[in-house]
Order: C-alpha cells, then structure tokens, then sequence
C-alpha cells in the first residue's frame, strides 16, 4: 500500500501555476459511448488515472482496440466480441456500469456485475435499470449481476425520480441508437452529461435540451467516428482552489472552464478568497488571512457538489466560527472526518450535518484514506497541519487526480510519495 507523507506548517503559503487535466467523471462515459459505433473516436486531454486504466482494461476485456498516446485515446470496438463486464472490475470501478446502456442499444445484451455500495454510499442503479425496462429491456438480477436483453429497444418518456448522473448518462446512450424518440426528464445537469452529448451529437446521435433537465433523442441507425475534447476537471479545479485558499497562497490555474464552478468560487469569495478571471480559462485565487465560516449543502448541479464537500470541510477547521456542512446526495461522505479529528480538527457529525468549529490548528499525525475525495482533503489538511502528516491507502487518491503531488510540490508543498 503506498503512502503520501507532507511536511505541513500552518505557514505553508503555496504559489505558482498549475495546469488541470481533464475531468475523470467526463473521460468514463465518453470511453462507454465508444461501444455505440463501430468507427474510431479519438478523445483528447484524458486524465491519466487509475479510472481511465481499469474502464480500458473492461473495453479490452469487451473486445475492443484501445491506443493511448500522451493524453490521447484512440479505441474502435467494432471487433467487440463479449457483453460481459465482470464483478471484478466493476467492483474496481462502479462507473463500468456505464457500458450497461451502450452493450445493450449495440448488441442488445448485456452482462454487468451490480456496482454494490462503496466508502461513501450505497450506491444503488435502480433508476438506469427502471429506464432501461422502459426503453424495452428485460432485465434480472442473478447471482450478484445485472443480465439484460433486449430484442428491439423502442422510444419512451422517462422521468428520473431523483437526479442520477449515471443514470442520465446511460440512458442517454441507450436512446441513441433506440428506434423512435425518448423524451428524459430530470436530467442532471452536470458539465460531464454535456460533455457526453456533445460527443454523441459529434458522432451522428440527434439530441435536443442539451445541459437541460428535459432532453429529447430521436434514435438513429448508426453513429459514426469523432474526435473530441474532454472538458477540465472542476473537481481538480476546485481542489486546487480551496489548496490556495487554506493556505493564504496565489495560485494561478490553467486549462479550465470557471463557469463550472461558479458556486464554489461564489463560497470562496463570501470566506473571504481574491478569485480573479485572468482570461476564459484561467482563475487566480488569492487567499486570506482572515477565513470567513461558510455553511454549505450539498446538491446536483448547478448547486455545491458533493465531490468538493470533504475538501471545503477543511477549510473551514481554519475559519473563524462555526459552519454547518450538509451532505444530501449520499448517505455516508463523512469517513474523512474522524481522520481529520485525528489531526486536531473540531467537528461533530449529526445525521447529514457535520457541525465545524474553527479556527482549529492542526498538527500533523498517521491517518487512513477510505475514497477519492476525503484522500484529496487529508491531503489539504497536511500541507496546513504543523509537522509530518502520512497518508495511507492511497490508491484511492490515484483513481481521480493526476500527478498531484507533482502539482503541490511545484508550488511549494513538501510531499512525497513512499512505497508502503
Ligand atoms: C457521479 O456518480 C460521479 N461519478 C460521482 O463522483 C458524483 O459524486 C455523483 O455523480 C454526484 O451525483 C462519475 O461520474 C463517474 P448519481 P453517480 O447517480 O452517477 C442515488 C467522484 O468522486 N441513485 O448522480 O454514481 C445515489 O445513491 C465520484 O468522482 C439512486 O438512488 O451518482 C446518490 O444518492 C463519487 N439510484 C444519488 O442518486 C440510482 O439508480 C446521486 O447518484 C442511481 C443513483
């Protein structure tokens, strides 16, 4: 197991530029939609991160080409020759349950292992697996996996009961290439699903209501070739944000669309962060010495996204007052607490409530990553705790953020990687 070991100080001030790669939760779904045509899509400004490398090793394992070059993928999976996406590497990743929608518009069959709970919540897919019944597919669930079939797939009206990224996405995918038009309502609005659309709409698929809540598709006969873009990671993005904040550092972000983040930034500013548009892809925060308390609820977006709720947590240990952080989109993204406590935080958890009580210095201390997020907030934590701060189980941290120890180190943290 290896570990993240930071020599922190409370007068850790970071500065400098630092480049964002390109959004995880976008690159996934647009390696999916890959299995909907049989020509080659080349997608560019990848993140190379472990979640890339297992959804490629699943389309491998599904029968497709797969090249990748720097930040470029090139995959054609016109010699797709199995439907089946196996427990383990779904268990590895539960977003594999995106090829779910393609395998079966594609092949009309379908075999995913169910995706189960994970660190942060149970996690079902009850609402992709009701929408696809919809669309005409026959669907049971046997022996821990998903076996779906659908002879012909027809058009419907489906309406999301709650807003599921995932769900949108694969539902998306599936009416692409379903005879006759369906109409999705509830949709998420997330940057990622309009990412998703766009490259479908690039490969020949016809979608109106693009990044609304109602989205028609009028399926077509086939979908072509495309090269795409994927959009910056606002998650990353974020991060780094509150990185400059904690820190009453100046740190210029490049490569990224800041109107993804607008209700971040928004809290940034209101605890009392300088946040500049430099030019259309470029933010520059500046943060201060006097840290505001900020109470925060969770919500889909446009609203404060649940993947920035361990990273804002620690900033506010920092400020000046009580801030009240409210978790709604799952039921148990709190696991970064008690690790947190560890390291002098003053926090108490109350059903979805984490009540913050700041200003709390923090020193440094052995502590346990348990998913993606609350990895990237120890991280924050230890570059503001005074001492040496080791960070366990870091793998998590590698599925969603790339080089980012390279990325701190190059504005002035003292981090390391050590073999475990
Ligand atoms: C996506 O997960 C993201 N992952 C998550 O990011 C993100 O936190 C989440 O959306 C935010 O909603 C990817 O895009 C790969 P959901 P997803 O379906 O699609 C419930 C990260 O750190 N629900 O929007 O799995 C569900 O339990 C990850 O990068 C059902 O009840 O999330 C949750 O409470 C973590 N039934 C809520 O909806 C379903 O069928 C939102 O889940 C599906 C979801």
């Amino acid at each position: 197991m290896e570990k993240i070991r930071i020599i922190g100080s409370h007068n850790l001030r970071l500065k400098g530029q630092v480049r964002i790669s390109g959004a995880k939760n976008a690159v996934l779904p647009a390696i999916a939609a890959t299995i909907l045509t049989d020509e080659k899509v080349h997608l560019e400004n990848v993140p190379l991160v472990k979640d890339v490398f297992t959804i490629l090793t699943l389309m491998k394992e599904l029968g497709a080409d797969c090249h990748i070059n720097r930040n470029s993928i090139f995959i054609r999976t016109k010699n797709i020759c199995s439907d089946e996406a196996s427990y383990e590497l779904v268990r590895a990743m539960r977003a594999s349950i995106l090829v779910l929608g393609p395998l079966l518009a594609r092949h009309g069959k379908a075999i995913v292992a169910l995706p189960g709970g994970c660190a942060i919540g149970s996690r079902p897919i009850d609402l992709h697996i009701h929408g696809l019944e919809k669309l005409g597919a026959s669907i049971k669930l046997e022996h821990g996996y998903i076996n779906a079939s659908a002879k012909k797939l027809h058009g419907a009206e489906i309406e999301f009961e709650k807003k599921t990224v995932g769900g949108t996405e694969n539902l998306i995918m599936a009416a692409s290439l379903t005879k006759g038009e369906t109409i999705l309502k509830n949709c998420s609005l997330e940057p990622e699903v309009t990412n998703l659309c766009e490259l479908l709409i690039k490969m020949g698929a016809k979608i109106d209501g693009v990044g609304q809540e109602t989205i028609r598709i009028k399926g077509v006969e086939e979908l072509g070739r495309a090269t795409h873009q994927i959009i910056p990671d606002r998650i990353e993005a974020g991060t780094f944000l509150i990185a400059g904040a904690l820190t009453q550092g100046d740190i210029t972000l490049t490569h990224i669309q800041p109107h993804h983040l607008d209700t971040l930034i928004e809290k940034l500013r209101y605890s009392g962060a300088r946040i500049e548009n430099l030019n259309p892809t470029t933010l520059r925060i500046l943060g201060s010495e006097d840290i505001k308390p900020q109470d925060i609820t969770t919500s889909p977006y446009p609203g404060f996204p649940t993947d920035m709720q361990a990273q804002f947590t620690v900033l506010m240990t920092q400020a000046d007052g009580t801030s009240i952080i409210t978790e709604t989109i799952f039921d148990r993204r709190f696991s970064h607490i008690n690790e947190l406590l560890r390291l002098g935080a003053n926090i108490e958890v109350s059903g979805d409530k984490a009540i913050v009580k700041g200003k709390s210095p923090l020193s440094g201390a052995e502590i346990i990553a348990s998913d993606l997020r609350a990895s990237a907030s120890l991280i924050l934590a230890g570059l503001i705790a005074n001492g040496e701060t080791t960070i366990n189980d870091v793998e998590h941290l590698d599925r969603g953020y790339e080089k980012i120890e390279e990325k701190l180190k190059s504005l002035g943290a003292q981090i390391e990687r050590l073999q475990g």
